[in-house]
């Protein structure tokens, strides 16, 4: 019934919506559509580096043998559901940022000879995607990020081998995101 009730209305703001949108992308100039997120970028070439992949891989695989919660899964859709997809990128930006500050560096020297290749190899994508910002408009990804933060202070150490269990979808997440 409400939704009945509310369907004349919503489709006539979703009207006007369009029609600013529009209004909109008449009124910008052409090539100039995404200037604050333009940074948010990699290249594919960058993902396609085997020998690294398969260490990030097998680094993630040996963490999630010690990883006995399965209920509880940090990486994925979800964490990306409802954030636009133009900052898609920011995101998983900002969540390696965390990866590799909070927990990948303190655990530098368990998992090894793991450890010592995978950490640089994503310290890289994370200075390439050093001009990466959004401005004003990231109220959404850092209530995400703090959300992450939270559930993986609340596991304790089993956060932070879950996080490294998870890896392998991080990069996955980051390739699609960024690309
Ligand atoms: C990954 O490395 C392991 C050990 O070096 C090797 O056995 C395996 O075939 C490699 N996998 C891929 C997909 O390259
Ligand atoms: C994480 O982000 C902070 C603040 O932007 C930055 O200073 C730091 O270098 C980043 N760390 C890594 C490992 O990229
Ligand atoms: C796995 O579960 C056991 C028993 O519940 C616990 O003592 C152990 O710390 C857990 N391992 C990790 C890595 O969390």
């Amino acid at each position: 019934m409400a939704a009945l009730q509310n369907s004349p209305s919503s489709s006539l703001l979703g009207t006007l919506a369009a029609g600013c949108l529009l209004l909109l992308a008449l009124w910008m100039p052409w090539g100039a559509s995404a200037p604050i997120t333009s940074n948010c970028r990699l290249d594919k070439s960058e993902f396609q580096r085997p020998y690294f992949i398969n260490l990030t891989f097998s680094l993630a695989e040996e963490a999630s043998f010690a990883d006995n919660n399965t209920d509880v899964r940090l990486i994925g859709d979800k964490l990306l559901r409802g954030v636009h997809a133009k900052h898609h990128c920011y995101l998983m930006k900002q969540v390696l940022n965390f990866t590799l500050e909070e927990v990948l560096i303190p655990y530098y020297d368990k998992f090894q000879p793991y450890m010592k290749e995978v950490v640089p190899f994503l310290e890289d994508f994370s200075h390439k995607l050093d001009q990466c910002h959004i401005g004003n408009d990231d109220q959404q990804v850092q209530k995400r990020i703090q959300n992450l933060k939270d559930t993986v202070k609340m596991l304790g150490e089993s956060g932070e081998i879950k996080v490294i269990g998870e890896l392998y979808p991080l990069f996955i997440h980051l390739r699609k995101a960024c690309i």
